[in-house]
């Protein structure tokens, strides 16, 4: 794997009860919730005890789907919409939900810390903070975008 990022493939909510409290600056994530709820978003990181993983003054910037806002959340239970990425053209794309790079190096350039993409999909958030010089954990339950992920990854480190 590349410098400074690691890929688990599992479950998120297993995997990150094995992790420190108070380990990650941010998480920065696309989650498999199709609302564009505020309220729905902090409640879906709540109940998997994610809030709990971040350092003082940390956020979770959540990229929502379908109408593709982010969803910027801080306990106790506060909550922006701030930006609108929107996702790779499906003729390109390795996932249906595959977020383009510059966007995402935007969003976590407004983090700080090591990063955490629970729900990593082909790793997009995990690439945009290799190239940033990041370190950052990503997760993700599907073989076939681990091993997506895994491949970016190893492309990215590659050019550089
Ligand atoms: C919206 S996609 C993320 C796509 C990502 N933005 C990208 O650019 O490729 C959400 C991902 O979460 C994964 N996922 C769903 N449930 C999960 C779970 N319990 N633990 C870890 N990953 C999960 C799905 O397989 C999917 O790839």
């Amino acid at each position: 794997m590349c410098r400074g990022i690691m890929l688990f493939c599992g479950r998120a909510e297993h995997i990150v009860k094995t992790f420190t409290a108070a380990t990650f600056g941010a998480i920065v994530t696309d989650p498999p919730i199709g609302t564009l709820r505020p309220d729905a978003y902090f409640d879906f990181f709540e109940e998997r005890e994610m809030f709990r993983l971040l350092r003082a003054g940390g956020k979770i910037i959540a990229m929502t789907s379908p109408h593709h806002a982010v969803v910027e959340l801080r306990p106790p239970r506060h909550f922006t919409i701030e930006a609108r990425p929107e996702l790779v053209p499906a003729a390109t794309a390795v996932h249906p939900h595959e977020r383009p790079l510059e966007p995402v190096k935007r969003l976590i350039e407004t983090t700080e810390g090591e990063i955490l993409d629970p729900y990593a999909g082909s790793g997009t958030t995990l690439v945009a903070a290799y190239e940033l010089g990041r370190q950052a954990i990503g997760i993700e339950v599907d073989e076939k975008y681990c091993l997506a992920a895994a491949l970016r990854l190893k492309l990215s480190e590659g050019g550089q």
